[in-house]
């Protein structure tokens, strides 16, 4: 079946965290029709196995296409390089002629491209960092560039409970942040699409001198380019709409994502995912 421009764009991450990246579609894209989706019920994906992540993946991308999706948005780090290459397989061999957007390529593009001293800092969860993606996607796109990784098991975790941020958040960022000081990273990738929440505290403690990267806006060029080559950008010369779905409590995900979206979140339902499909992927290499 052809895609049509009235469909909307699918986002998903494993809660609160790519609602950064939604914010930047929204604003880049204000006339797209949105579908956000939250795997809140399987939150922290940082934690979870290269496996567990392909076959949330594969899922949930089966679920959004089910939904009427026109373009995927991988909205969160640990799925996208854990699982971007196993949804775009899958695609393929389902005949679906759908774009996936992940969001390493474009923070990886976007930081190498503007390092001076070619030393650059990731901070993302522990499976971001052992999926090794960053490190590919460094290498291919820079030989010379070095990449210090650090691995922040609580930070996702403490940004997804909510406000407030406090001192002990602080002494976190902190710790997180010790190593990519003693490298001189003059640019650090935010590798985890929750962390731009607390950019501010980050920005302190790394010195103002160091480049914070994140993904959405260059995901936002991404989506444009990819929408227009399909002739699939929505016509329309107003506003589009914005949904929401999670896979745990509604009213939680309500209040935490309006305050990080600070837009309202009318239209928040609840979806229960088929864990046939996680469970039939299982097989898939680790
Ligand atoms: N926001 C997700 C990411 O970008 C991860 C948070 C988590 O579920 O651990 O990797």
């Amino acid at each position: 079946m052809s895609l049509s421009p009235h469909q909307p764009v699918a986002v998903f991450d494993s809660g609160v965290g790519g609602l950064t990246v939604l914010h930047e579609l929204l604003v880049s894209l204000p006339a797209e029709d949105y579908l956000y989706l939250g795997d809140t019920a399987r939150f922290p994906y940082g934690e979870r196995t290269q496996r567990e992540l392909r076959a949330f993946a594969l899922e949930i991308a089966e679920h959004l296409l089910e939904a009427g999706a026109k373009l995927l948005v991988v909205a969160c780090n640990a799925a996208s390089s854990a699982a971007l290459g196993a949804i775009e397989r899958h695609l393929e061999q389902g005949g679906r002629d759908v774009d996936v957007i992940g969001v390493v390529a474009p923070a990886t593009q976007l930081a190498v491209a503007g390092s001076r001293t070619g030393r650059i800092g990731l901070l993302a969860t522990p499976a971001t960092v052992t999926s090794g993606a960053y490190e590919r996607a460094v290498r291919a796109a820079d030989a010379h560039v070095q990449l210090e990784s650090v691995a922040c098991p609580d930070l996702a975790p403490i940004i997804q409970r909510g406000f407030p941020f406090d001192a002990h958040v602080l002494d976190t960022v902190r710790g997180y942040c010790a190593p990519l000081r003693e490298a001189h990273a003059d640019t650090v990738i935010l590798g985890c699409t929750h962390y731009p929440l607390v950019a501010p505290m980050l920005q302190r403690t790394l010195g103002r001198g160091v480049t914070l990267v994140t993904s959405g806006a260059g995901v936002a060029r991404s989506a444009e380019r990819a929408l227009a080559a399909r002739g699939l950008l929505n016509p329309r010369p107003t506003e589009g709409e914005y949904r929401f779905q999670c896979t745990g409590e509604v009213d939680l995900f309500r209040a935490l994502g309006t305050r990080f979206l600070q837009m309202p979140l009318d239209q928040v339902s609840r979806v229960e995912l088929d864990a046939g499909v996680a469970a039939s992927a299982q097989g898939a290499p680790a």
